[in-house]
């Protein structure tokens, strides 16, 4: 098998996304919509905002939470996973990023299913309510041992965890790294192995925003001693 360059892992994820995901107007026009306000084109591949959504429907998930919105496109994956009754909550430090996610979320029909609360993360947090049955990591990598730490408390036995950007083009694996975002991944990656409330895994990605990751992880039973 060849190695793969940048031109053969994009038309590869070309080839599985027009296969798998294809056409999605409501989405394309959210990234477009995103790409036109300035804001970086950071948002989730779609095969992963898929990914996401799939796994949200196989957990049975009612309640996701998101740190970290940017123009809400994994959002809008998430909430369309959800039931009727179900909702997303999702925080969003950068006010504009949250305006921008806000038009995005009502042309898309998911207002009534999702709620943005603007603000640090740190200082949102504590004011939930769980228990949430999926949470969804994507915000500033320094912060997410305690985004972690907060998705174990406002979860239950079996919530759902995803972090994503957890290879960072292989730079995880440096241990003389001084990046502060590679050493919070470091830090949250030693966290699900080494926490007694998280069993995890971590899967490299290729695509089309290059050579990154996500970790999966359950909360276990532990949690509920933690308390
Ligand atoms: C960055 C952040 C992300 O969440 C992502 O998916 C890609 C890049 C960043 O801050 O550079
Ligand atoms: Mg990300």
């Amino acid at each position: 098998m060849a190695d793969p360059t940048p031109d053969s892992w994009r038309r590869t994820d070309a080839y599985l996304a027009n296969t798998l995901v294809g056409h999605d107007e409501v989405l394309e026009t959210a990234v477009a919509a995103q790409h036109d306000a300035g804001l970086p084109s950071i948002e989730v591949a779609p095969l992963n905002g898929k990914f996401l959504h799939l796994i949200a429907r196989i957990s049975g998930a009612r309640r996701v939470l998101e740190i970290g919105t940017l123009g809400a496109y994994s959002t809008i994956w998430l909430a369309r996973a959800l039931p009727d009754d179900g909702s997303v909550i999702t925080i969003e430090a950068e006010p504009a990023n949250a305006a921008i996610a806000r038009s995005n979320i009502d042309r898309a029909g998911l207002s009534n299913r999702i709620e943005i609360r603007e603000g640090r993360a740190a200082e949102v947090l504590p004011t939930l309510a769980g228990p949430f049955d999926m949470v969804f990591i994507d915000a500033d990598k320094e912060s997410n041992t305690v985004y972690l730490d907060w998705a174990a408390r406002l979860g239950r036995p079996g919530t759902v965890i995803v972090v994503d950007n957890i290879g960072r083009a292989g730079r995880v694996a440096d241990p003389a790294t001084e990046d502060p975002q590679v050493i919070g991944t470091q830090r949250a990656l030693e966290m699900l192995a080494r926490d007694p409330r998280f069993d995890a895994t971590a899967l490299q990605t290729l695509d089309l925003k290059g050579w990154d990751g996500i970790a999966l992880a359950v909360v276990t039973d532990a949690v509920m001693m933690a308390d």
